[in-house]
């Protein structure tokens, strides 16, 4: 688990869906050349992520694994499937939702992010969180959660309790579940992961938390060992990603 947090501060522009959206495409492309780590030295291809670039629900993984990075798009493998039929559950298409990392690109042989990491690419997820402007983000899993939350209590503990946060001058419902990948071959986790799921269209029905509690300031966190959650997705090739509509991402 890393030692630092993604916290942020900022002035949310008002700005109109189609210009959030074209600003959201101006990161992408700059994230798409990102030189920041030394993780652009072994990525394929930078994982920005995909989906609905005015979306009330966003989903944050840890970040692109084999098959992601050779195809560009977040959770294509097989805990992407399993995301697809529970969002499916729920009404909801991967369309809908935007979804993405807490890191652009993949870690070699999927080992955690590191700390340098973390902070070289903290800036696009605030960015994408400000200018698509989630009611609802999900953290998947443990990484995400503890990184978001700015607390190292593990996914069993915090799962399925939203809480309202403030990103910056966002307003927010954190909602942390476990992450598909843990749930794929655990059949308890998965109904746990499925009735989290069940929860989120009352989320999203309600409205956005104001005045939202103020950020904490970042901790330091020290590692936590999450047995549980370390369950690393198969490489395995899976069906095709979603087709995206416009840049074949959002
Ligand atoms: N696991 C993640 O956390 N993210 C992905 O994009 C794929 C698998």
């Amino acid at each position: 688990m890393p030692n630092t947090v993604i916290w942020w501060s900022y002035h949310r522009p008002m700005l109109s869906p189609a210009e959030r959206r074209e600003r959201l495409k101006e990161v992408y492309r700059e994230a798409s050349t990102c030189t920041k780590c030394a993780l652009a030295q072994t990525r394929t291809t930078v994982v920005f992520g995909s989906g609905n670039a005015d979306a009330d629900l966003m989903f944050v993984g840890e970040a692109p694994g084999a098959n992601e990075d050779k195809q560009g798009l977040p959770f294509v493998g097989q805990a992407g499937k399993l995301l697809e039929k529970l969002l499916g559950e729920i009404g909801l298409t991967r369309g809908d939702v935007f979804i993405c990392n807490t890191l652009k690109c993949r870690p070699p042989g999927n080992r955690d992010p590191h700390p340098d990491e973390i902070a070289s690419c903290e800036d696009y997820l605030r960015r994408q969180v400000e200018l698509i402007q989630p009611k609802v983000i999900c953290t998947l899993g443990n990484f995400a959660t503890k990184l978001l939350r700015g607390d190292p209590a593990g996914i069993t503990r915090v799962h399925g309790q939203p809480e309202a946060r403030a990103f910056g001058a966002h307003s927010v419902r954190l909602y942390p579940i476990f992450h598909p990948a843990a749930a794929l071959y655990t059949p308890s986790m998965l109904e746990t992961l499925r009735a989290d799921f069940a929860r989120l269209p009352d989320l999203l029905a309600l409205p956005v938390p104001t005045p939202a509690p103020a950020a904490p300031p970042p901790v330091e966190m020290e590692p936590v060992p999450e047995p549980e959650e370390d369950v690393p997705e198969p490489d395995a090739a899976f069906p095709q990603p979603v087709a995206a509509p416009q840049l074949g991402l959002f």
